[in-house]
This record gives C-alpha cells, structure tokens and sequence, in this order.
C-alpha cells in the first residue's frame, strides 16, 4: 500500500482541502485501496518555506505551495507571480497546465531541488484588506500589510502605497489581532477561512494579483512510485485541479456573504489607479530573455476581451 504525505497550510473546509480529499477517494477506488494520500491541513507538517525543503529531502511527498515561495527558488518562477499576467481564473487554468508553457518550468528544479511541480491550484484575486476604512491607495500610506515572503510581494504592497511586513500564513491572524499589523492582502476565501474578517474588517478590491499555489512533489517518490500509479497520479490530478475550480467559484461568493454577514465591509477603490501604480513592477522584475518570453506566452493565450 502506497500512502502519500500531503502538507497544506488551509483548513479543512477550504476548496484545496475538499478537492485533495476527492483526489484521494478516487485514487483509493482505482486501486482498490492501494494508494492514497494523507492530507496533513493547518500547517501542521510547518509554513510553506519548511514544507519545500521536506519535499526536496523527500520526508514528505506532496505540498500545496504558493507561487510566491517557488519565487524564492527560481526566478522564473516569478513570472507567474506578477500582477496582470492572468487576467481570470479562466486564463490562469489552462495555461499553468500546458505543457508547452510551463513544462520545462515545472521540470526546472528536478536537479537543483528534487522537486517536480505536477500543476497547481487557483488563489483567485488577491485582495487588500486592513483594520480601518480607506477610501484611497493614498490612505494606504504608512499602513502595515502582511505579505507572502518574497521581493516581489514586498514591491507590490510599497507600489500600492503601504508598508510590507514578510510573515507566514499561519501567523497572521494574531498579527492582525495584536495590532502589529494593520492589514493583510489575500482572497476572500482565506479572508474568511482564517477569520482574518474579524480583525480586519476593510476589504478592498485591488485585484493586484490572480495568485497560484502549486501541486508541489518530491522527484525522488515520483521516481519511485510504479509506473502505472505515477499515470493514475498525473491523470487524477487534472481532474483534482477542474475540481478545485468547481469549488472555487463557489466557496469565493459563500466567503463574501458570510463575512459580509460576520461585519465585513466590501470597498471599492478606483481599478485604474491601482493598475498604473503595479505597471512599473514589470520591468522591474522582469529583466531576462527567458522570464520576457514566459511572460509573453502567457499573455498571448489570454482569451479576447469581450466588447
Ligand atoms: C492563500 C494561498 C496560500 C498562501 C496564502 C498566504 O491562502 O492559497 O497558499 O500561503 O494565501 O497568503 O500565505
């Protein structure tokens, strides 16, 4: 019997959850009860950061990491982490499943790292929210906002005016609680599955980002697994990932009414003003021919904009 350790940083009812739970169901069905996964939620197994280095020394076999965290490995990486590059969840799918994307992408840090990204799941729109009403980028001045480790996090919050304080996931909502921070940025579904709405209870709509966490696996267990159970692996992980995008939409519109319901207000700020004040992160971050050349095949599969 094959069991594989998955580390995920969510709880239980959150769409990753759900869809990996599933995940695990059919591949226990198909084998007749040979291989499945154990799914470790909460960050038990540790924050992201610690989850990759147990997937490189394989101690674990499996981890949903966020785009963010693989930026910290390879630059090229990156490139899927700018603000812009996607437009939808509906442009980001099936481009960061095409082979002919984001192959040789996924396959980069086998050497470096032994680690193999199999796909990955939407984060959705990304999404400021902080503990008093703004009503501008300029009321963002001064404000401290959590973000995901990494340089292009970092220049993303200082471009929409704020103060960018690096910190893991699961310490966030006790930052937001203590006061030592002001505000956070995320989607509405971890808006709500944290409970980061009850101690910040201003959430904006700078969409500066359609985020990705990765199906993350440690090369050495791929390798290692028989042939066929690999197949079924890689076969029920498409139908995993449509499956969290199912969830998705859903999970999204029930997180903004219950945290609607919970006291959180929805703000609109001017969608312009924070699209000009991200556009100069581009040529700041993006800065090699193969990192430019990503970037643009990823932007020529944009589906045409309607009207
Ligand atoms: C989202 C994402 C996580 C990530 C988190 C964060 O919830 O799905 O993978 O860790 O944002 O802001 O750290």
């Amino acid at each position: 019997m094959t069991i594989l350790r998955v580390a995920l940083n969510q709880t239980e009812t959150h769409p990753s959850y759900i869809a990996l739970a599933n995940y695990s169901d059919r591949l226990e069905e198909q084998t007749d009860g040979r291989l499945r996964l154990d799914i470790f939620p909460n960050e038990t197994l540790g924050a992201q950061a610690e989850v990759l280095q147990l997937l490189s020394d394989n101690i674990i076999d499996l981890g949903i990491i966020s785009g963010s965290q693989m930026e910290n490995l390879s630059e090229d990486f990156l490139v899927l982490n700018m603000p812009g590059v996607f437009d939808s969840v509906e442009h980001q799918m099936p481009v960061v499943h095409d082979p002919e994307i984001v192959g040789e992408l996924y396959t980069s840090l086998e050497d470096s790292n032994d680690i193999t990204v199999m796909g990955g799941f939407t984060q959705g729109s990304r999404h400021v929210y902080v503990k008093n009403e703004i009503s501008s980028l300029a009321d963002l001045d001064g404000v401290k906002i959590r973000v995901q480790e990494s340089e292009l996090n970092l220049a993303m919050i200082r471009a929409l005016g704020g103060s960018p304080t690096p910190m893991a996931f699961g310490e966030v909502y006790t930052a937001l609680q203590s006061g030592v921070l002001d505000g956070a940025e995320n989607n509405e579904v971890s808006y709500y599955t944290q409970n980061h709405y009850e101690v910040a209870p201003f959430f904006t709509n700078t969409n500066h980002l359609v985020g990705l966490d990765y199906m993350v696996a440690s090369t050495e267990m791929l390798e290692g697994l028989d042939p066929a159970d690999r197949q079924l692996l890689e076969d029920e992980w498409i139908n995993t990932y449509q499956d969290h995008t199912t969830l998705w939409g859903a999970a999204t519109d029930e997180a903004i009414e219950a945290t609607k319901a919970g006291g959180a207000t929805y703000l609109e700020l001017d969608q312009q003003e924070v699209k000009d004040a991200l556009a100069p992160l581009a040529d700041e971050f993006l800065t090699t021919p193969v990192q430019r050349e990503l970037y643009d095949k990823i932007r020529a599969a944009a589906p045409e904009q309607e009207g």
